[in-house]
């Protein structure tokens, strides 16, 4: 993991002293304080999912209500002491964890389900609720997590909201900005902003909630979240398909949309060189398709009537092969190949971070365009003579792309075998400028964090970036929250 030799602990951000200490204890039980102790460094609570980025924190507090938070908040803010909140820290731009000393302020132990209403389908529960949790609840009754992704068995509903993910569902369920209802958050001079609406329309002033959707814990700490779940769909079906070009998965994807249209509820493409890792990863288990293609598609449809779904997706297949667009398939058959398919999509992350580490480039580009920033970065470091599958010498395995074709959002993996600044400096800001220069996103869904917080002039304007400063400003003067990161 990185440390940061160009960066220097803020003065102005208090030391933990032990009169902390003592009122954190008049306020938490002994099991939600852990310290930091000779045997004990907080690894789990410091270190980053792609083990990249490492903080110090030397205290994680883990509060079970959300009063207990609004003290927390408000004694941190009048003392000057630095706070991360943190989810399940899935994140991937080293936003949930601390850089040098902040205080860890983990959700984990604030996950109760509030409320359900199985006729409108909003979902009230408390932040720190895993996402599988939330959905297994809601399957229960008939209902579904209008959000899906990789991450589900460890990440929180209160995380996926503060970082506004995106996912494999997108396409059918729509952004966060849609679905989330009303927000339940703690201010950090710990006012309680109670906003947990439960009402599809409501035109009265500012609409608050928005933004804390993707406010990476720099402005308030999410405790409750208010959310509409759709119906879980009676029928879903998998397809896993092999494609000669990038251009055939752009036509297969507009007939994906002609031929299927409503039950449509995911179009995830993989290149040839993600699945080589994952096979690598997934080793002994064997892959859908025998042959190599270029590029593969995973096509999800979700529906109520199982006759009618699998009627329109033999004729988009048959149609789709007779044409050429696909050139091999398999559908799945039952739950555990749908399963298995899905896997061959969702192993992806784990496969490319294997070998050692990955440079992740999480982008929103033009659709016709996606693909062309993975050759780009492939013959940039070949040039460089930097990357080789075989030769452990070179510090890159492989540079792969993959991602949610139906949102315009890519994803570029650099394998390599450790981190390296030589790696770094040839891909940053050579993407960024990439990106920027088709009129993209930095960041489709991953957020900025620490990772591209010098960065973010490449997708705002200096407007934009001097309200972004302002409003933190505003609520967050003292700046304990989340300090370092973007803002
Ligand atoms: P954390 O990682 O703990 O935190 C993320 C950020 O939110 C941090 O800045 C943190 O300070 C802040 N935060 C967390 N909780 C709160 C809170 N309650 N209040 C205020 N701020 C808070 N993302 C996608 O968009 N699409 C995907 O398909 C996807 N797949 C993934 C697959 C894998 C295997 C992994 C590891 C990650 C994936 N992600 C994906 C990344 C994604 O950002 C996270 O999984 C998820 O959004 C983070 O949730 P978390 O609870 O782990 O939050
Ligand atoms: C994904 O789509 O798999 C996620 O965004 C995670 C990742 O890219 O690593
Ligand atoms: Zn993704």
């Amino acid at each position: 993991a990185e440390s940061y030799p160009n960066l220097q602990r803020l003065s102005e951000f208090k030391k933990l002293s032990s009169d902390d200490l003592t009122f954190f204890k008049s306020i938490l039980s002994d099991s939600e304080i852990l310290q930091a102790t000779a045997d004990e460094d907080l690894a789990v609570f410091n270190e980053d999912w792609m083990r990249k980025y490492k903080g110090q924190s030397k205290l994680v507090l883990r509060p079970k209500t959300v009063n207990q938070i609004s003290q927390i908040l408000k004694y941190c803010n009048d003392n000057r002491l630095a706070v991360v909140p943190q989810g399940g820290n899935t994140g991937l731009v080293g936003g949930s964890i601390p850089v040098f000393d902040e205080i860890v302020l983990s959700l984990t132990q604030l996950n109760k389900i509030r409320s359900f209403d199985s006729v409108s389908g909003i979902l009230k529960c408390d932040a720190g609720v895993i996402l599988e949790n939330a959905d297994s609840f809601l399957a229960e009754n008939g209902y579904i997590f209008p959000m899906d992704l990789g991450a589900k068995g460890s990440c929180h509903v209160g995380g996926i909201v503060a970082t506004n993910a995106g996912g494999l569902r997108l396409l059918r369920y729509g952004s966060l900005h849609g679905t989330v209802l009303g927000l339940e958050v703690v201010l950090p001079d710990g006012k309680i902003l109670n906003s947990m609406d439960a009402l599809r329309k409501d035109n009265t002033g500012y609409d608050l909630k928005q933004l804390f959707i993707g406010s990476e814990g720099t402005i308030g700490v999410i405790t409750g979240v208010s959310i509409l779940a759709p119906p879980r769909p009676k029928a879903v079906n998998v397809g896993f398909l092999g494609v000669g070009s990038y251009e055939a998965v752009q036509e297969v994807f507009v007939q994906a949309k002609q031929e299927l249209s409503e039950i449509l509820s995911a179009f995830e493409f993989m290149d040839l060189k993600s699945q080589t890792l994952a096979k690598e990863h997934l080793k002994g288990v064997s892959h859908p398709l025998e042959d190599e293609y270029p590029f593969y598609v995973l096509i999800e449809t979700s529906g109520s009537n199982k006759e009618h779904d699998d009627a329109k997706l033999e004729a988009f297949l048959e149609k789709a092969m007779e044409n050429g667009s696909v050139l091999d398939g398999v559908v799945a058959q039952d739950e555990t190949e749908l399963r298995n398919l899905w896997e061959w999509r969702e192993s992806i992350p784990e496969s490319s971070q294997a070998g050692g580490g990955v440079y992740k480039y999480d982008v929103s580009l033009p659709l016709k365009e996606l693909y062309s920033l993975v050759d780009a970065a492939n013959e940039r470091l070949n040039e460089k003579g930097l990357s080789s599958t075989s030769d452990p010498t070179k510090p890159v395995i492989s540079a792969i792309g993959y991602g949610h074709v139906g949102d315009g959002n890519l994803h570029l993996n650099v394998a390599v075998r450790a981190y390296s600044k030589e790696v770094e400096k040839v891909l940053e800001p050579f993407v960024y400028e990439f990106v920027s220069s088709k009129h993209g996103s930095i960041s489709a869904e991953h957020g900025l964090g620490f990772q591209k917080k010098n960065y973010i002039g490449y997708s705002k304007n200096e407007q934009e970036i001097a309200m972004i400063k302002e409003l933190k400003n505003l609520y967050d003067p003292n700046a304990i929250l989340n300090p370092y990161k973007y803002v």
